[in-house]
């Protein structure tokens, strides 16, 4: 009897001691007091300033969240009456939390939430849905009310680019999957949607100026599927669904190679003239257009001139990968071409870190995904002297496609196996030798040779993805494997609440979500 006296003792003290929220990515600084949480009800005021609509359409997105679940929608208004528990949300641009942060206070009292900016209005009610139950994510009626815990936060960004990649080209997924992508990707306050939208197997953009890209290169997918293609409507929906959850979607056209889907649409981009057959398979390098004609050239500036009308974004990308059909002379000059053209059409120029050795301009943007090559890590390191800056996407960390481990059925393995640490416990900050200002930040590559469905996507993005939306946010000395691994296993009910078909890996203690 004694023994089980000190034993259940022994466990209230745990208990009893404030445990850092299961928060990803984990806040730059935060303060778990202890004490009687904030009890979050359907009838809680939220309030706003008076005429501020973003704070007000902020709001919403967590009067939605909690309405969803306790079937009484939290009110946005203006004023509440005094004594009223309630959750303030306030855009100051004076408050110094710059473009993304925001400072969140939290007692029994009430909550206060600040930003300087509307994104960082919208990253604060993403940490306070996560320090709500992750029953909240459930639609349907649950007992409310809802207890947030007491705690302090004052958190902002590590890096501006915080980015996941989806291959639509090798399988087509259509606008509700990037849909979905978009909400998981603002859960984890991550910003940046790369969208590679053409290669050997499909064309997946309306380009209104040469309709046969989409109508004819839109018709393939590996292993023979229907394929498919956005339309500029489309485009516009997934953009405006992206914007209003602070994600800009960034196009990416590949060339001169992975373009055999061209090759079939469009017969002049060859230098014998004549269409290509169609591929279904995955092998890569062994298509290019035909640098040396001109055709091909007004085909450059037709394409990034729509894409430049059909994304807001700042930075158009044009591949430049795997290309071994043309010598090195014809490649840079290609690369020089290209670049120039996405520049008049104002735009930032990226590519992939194929194109570091080709002579870029000042200001260009290389995606590095063969850090782990010296002889490339040195090219990339040349290219920033010049004046270019660096997003990070090592395949051997966070090429999210690669196996989980060899028991994994979907994937690849030629960069390796990655594992969830593998992914997380890296320092982004050390990955080259380039200045800090040098790396805009972390993107995590989907690419879609082996998967066709929604459910293929959340099974390898998820837990990783996450992983690498703490890489990009939180600073390196706030980081650990292990206070990672924790968080991690407390964070399985919200995915399990959302339908995100997650993968149980054994690196995880997923008991520490208690019971789902
Ligand atoms: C790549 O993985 N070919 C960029």
């Amino acid at each position: 009897m004694r023994a089980l006296a000190f034993l259940l003792f022994a466990v209230t003290a745990v208990h009893a001691q404030p445990r850092t929220p299961a928060l990803i990515p984990l806040p730059a600084e935060v303060e778990v007091r202890g004490g009687a949480p904030f009890m979050m009800a359907g009838t809680t005021p939220l309030v706003v300033d008076a005429g501020d609509a973003e704070a007000q359409r902020i709001a919403g997105v967590l009067a939605a969240l909690v309405g969803n679940t306790v079937e009484t929608t939290p009110p946005v208004v203006e004023a509440a009456p005094g004594g009223t528990p309630a959750v303030r949300l306030r855009i100051d641009a004076e408050a110094g939390h710059g473009a993304e942060g925001y400072a969140l206070d939290v007692s029994a009292a009430g909550v206060e939430l600040v930003a300087s900016a509307p994104a960082g209005l919208f990253y604060g009610v993403q940490t306070l849905r996560q320090l709500l139950p992750a029953r909240v994510e459930y639609e349907a009626a649950l007992y409310a009310p809802l207890p947030i815990p007491s705690v302090r936060i004052a958190d902002a960004p590590r890096y501006a680019w915080r980015g996941m990649m989806l291959d639509v080209a090798r399988h087509f997924f259509g606008v509700a999957d990037v849909e979905r992508v978009i909400d998981l990707m603002a859960l984890h306050k991550l910003n940046r949607l790369h969208l590679h939208l053409s290669d050997d197997q499909g064309w997946r953009i309306e380009i209104p100026s040469r309709p046969a890209l989409a109508r004819v290169g839109g018709r393939t997918e590996v292993g023979g599927g229907p394929g498919g293609y956005y339309t500029v409507e489309d485009v516009a929906r997934i953009v405006r669904y992206a914007a209003d959850r602070f994600v800009t979607v960034v196009p990416e056209i590949d060339l001169p190679g992975h373009t055999n889907a061209a090759l079939v649409a469009i017969p002049e981009l060859n230098c014998d003239g004549r269409a290509r057959a169609p591929y279904t398979g995955t092998n890569v390098g062994f298509s290019t257009v035909c640098v040396e004609k001109e055709e091909t050239w007004a085909f450059v500036e037709d394409v990034v001139a729509s894409l430049a009308e059909q994304f807001p974004s700042d930075v158009i990308h044009l591949g430049g990968d795997e290309v071994e059909e043309l010598t090195a002379e014809q490649y840079a000059t290609f690369v020089t071409r290209a670049q120039a053209i996405v520049e008049a059409a104002g735009k930032r120029y990226a590519g992939w870190d194929d194109v570091a050795h080709a002579g870029l301009a000042p200001g260009a943007l290389v995606q590095v995904w063969r850090a782990q090559r010296a002889d490339v890590a040195r090219q990339v390191e040349a290219a920033v002297a010049d004046g270019a800056q660096v997003v990070l996407s090592p395949s051997d960390r966070i090429y999210i496609d690669m196996k989980y481990d060899e028991s994994t059925v979907l994937g690849l393995t030629w960069a390796g196996v990655n594992g969830v640490r593998d992914a997380y416990d890296w320092d982004p900050g050390a990955l080259l030798d380039v200045p800090e200002a040098a790396v805009l930040g972390v993107e995590a590559p989907l690419w879609a040779e082996t998967i066709s469905t929604i459910r293929d996507v959340e099974f390898l993005a998820f837990p990783r993805l996450a992983g690498v939306a703490e890489i990009g946010w939180t600073p390196q000395s706030a980081r650990s494997w292990s206070g990672y691994r924790a968080r991690l296993g407390a964070f399985g009910p919200r995915w399990t609440a959302l339908g995100v078909n997650h993968f149980r890996s054994p690196e995880v203690d997923w008991s520490l979500g208690g019971v789902e």
